[in-house]
């Protein structure tokens, strides 16, 4: 439906389709940057595209990126945008199955399981299950310490799940993942897919499985909060004693199906997103040799012992590991794992002559029942702000007075707000998000910091490596993550140089 318009405002310019409903779905879903890119060379930082059907008004650059991310509350809407895929998958009553100042609530509740001291004693479990994982499952150990060749997607996605119900999720659920829990998760994940997001309701069989996982792993988190309020196993604390006992504002208590929603919510928002970020981190290291070698000189700087073992590292050296730092924060720019964050339209949404104008006398406005989106990867790949945008570069990230530093830290001062979750910067206007930005920023970044420094740590000191395939991977935007196709890279065992 067009909307009738006063003079002085426009709609902002639809880019050219040809099928009426289909829009500029298969472009877009085949490689997202190549078309927002091309289209903000003919329209500007602000067009919108027909997503089968959708109206989907995209809004570019650090301007942009705060339209959506930094909206009014009473302007933009994350639970109308996402609901439909993450409630059968999360379960009701949390997150996008409730009003957003009670996700908010629940992001406060989240941040007190992920205190310092949590997150202190995470590495040396993180870094048990390495070892476990190297040796009994890839089999590489001193007595096999030949090259063995493994799909790197197929075995972080293990690690991550591994070392994440470990730490966070709890014994059970570790206990779990050789039996019948592995199996849930998968016919969970299978239904978190972009078809999943474009059609809520398909006849399928993979909803139906979606469906039974959900309702079987909801009872099975229940089952450990029952269990252990009977004292029947001594475990290590987790995010499950985190969230039981806290309350609402309001006084009104977590109840163990929310909290089981909870639980289910933080496994799949850190799964996948952490799982392709350290293959791609690796990947990139296992096409620079040098910089593989730079990372391990860092290591045995900072942790290395006399006889050749290493200390563990722990949460207060993640950031003096300059490179290693460098090397994730440079990954997250140039592969940020999320490439489209969608938030409905509730009400119009001025737009500022400062990010796009139709002329001097008109501005454009976004009209409710649109989906404004925000891309933060185009402002982070984008060569008008960063040198050498496309080149994988970590040591951009080292020079200070270079331009990734200045440009995040200009933005970075930005305003504190308090979301209910804790004060954080506002930071919407930033051209650097691979963790959003705003009242939906996430809260899982320190943990994803300590899995992925605490893993790629271990790989580096154990192990050399090298990229299995031709040429470096491409990407696949079909997922609802970015990943690489054909991750293959081989690991040795590093003889030892003491
Ligand atoms: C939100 C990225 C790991 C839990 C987000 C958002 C992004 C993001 C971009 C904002 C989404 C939006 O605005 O719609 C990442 C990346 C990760 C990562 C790149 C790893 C490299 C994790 C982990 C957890 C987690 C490990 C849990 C332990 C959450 C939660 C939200 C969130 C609860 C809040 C959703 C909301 O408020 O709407 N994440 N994430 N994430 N993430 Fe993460």
């Amino acid at each position: 439906q067009q909307v009738a318009l006063p003079r002085n405002k426009s709609l902002p310019p639809i880019v050219f389709h040809y099928i009426p409903w289909f829009g500029s779905a298969a472009y877009y879903g085949e490689d997202p940057y190549k078309f927002l890119f091309e289209c903000r060379e003919k329209y500007g930082d602000l067009f919108t595209f027909i997503l089968m059907g959708r109206r989907i008004t995209v809004a570019l650059g650090p301007k942009g990126n705060n339209l959506s991310l930094g909206g009014k509350i009473s302007q933009v809407s994350a639970e109308d945008a996402y609901t439909h895929l993450t409630t059968p998958v999360f379960g009701k009553g949390v997150v996008y199955d409730c009003p957003n100042d009670m996700l908010m609530q629940q992001k406060k509740f989240i941040k007190t399981g992920l205190t310092t001291e949590a997150l202190q004693s995470y590495p040396p479990m993180i870094r048990a299950e390495c070892e476990d994982y190297f040796t009994k499952t890839l089999g590489i150990s001193a007595s096999k310490p030949t090259a063995k060749k493994v799909d790197l997607l197929h075995a972080m996605a293990e690690l991550i799940i591994l070392t994440a119900s470990r730490t966070l999720q709890g014994n059970e659920v570790r206990e779990s993942l050789n039996g019948s829990f592995a199996k849930l998760f998968e016919d969970l994940d299978g239904g978190f897919t972009p078809l999943n997001f474009m059609f809520p309701n398909l006849p399928l069989p993979s909803y139906k499985r979606r469906d039974v996982a959900q309702k079987a792993m909801s009872d099975f988190y229940i089952k450990i909060i029952e269990n252990r309020r009977k004292g029947e196993k001594d475990h290590e604390p987790d995010m499950i004693d985190s969230l039981q006992g806290c309350k609402y504002k309001n006084g009104v208590p977590l109840t163990d199906r929310d909290i089981a929603h909870i639980m289910i919510a933080l496994l799949m928002a850190g799964q996948h997103t952490s799982s392709a970020t350290s293959t791609w981190a690796l990947l990139h290291l296992a096409h620079s040799p040098e910089l593989y070698e730079t990372l391990y000189e860092e290591q045995k700087t900072l942790f290395g012992n006399p006889d050749g073992t290493f200390r563990d590292i722990t949460y207060q050296d993640i950031k003096s590991c300059k490179h290693l730092d460098s090397v994730i924060r440079e990954t997250l720019r140039m592969h940020a794992p999320i490439h489209s964050i969608y938030r409905k339209v509730m009400s119009e949404i001025p737009v500022p002559p400062s990010l796009s104008a139709p002329s001097e006398q008109s501005t454009y406005v976004i009209p409710k029942g649109h989906f404004i989106m925000a891309a933060p990867g185009v402002a982070q790949m984008d060569p008008l702000i960063w040198q050498d945008a496309k080149v994988f570069n970590p040591t951009r990230w080292l020079d200070e007075a270079g331009v990734a530093a200045a440009a995040v830290e200009q933005y970075s001062k930005s305003e504190q707000v308090d979301y209910g979750f804790g004060a954080v910067s506002k930071g919407t206007e930033s051209p650097y998000q691979p963790f959003g930005a705003g009242r939906h920023r996430c809260v899982g970044e320190q943990f994803a910091y300590v899995q992925l420094s605490t893993i790629i740590s271990y790989i580096v000191r154990n192990f050399t490596m090298n990229l299995e395939v031709p040429e470096f991977p491409k990407t696949n935007y079909r997922t609802m993550i970015v990943q690489p196709f054909d991750p293959y890279v081989s690991f040795t065992l590093r003889k030892q140089d003491v």
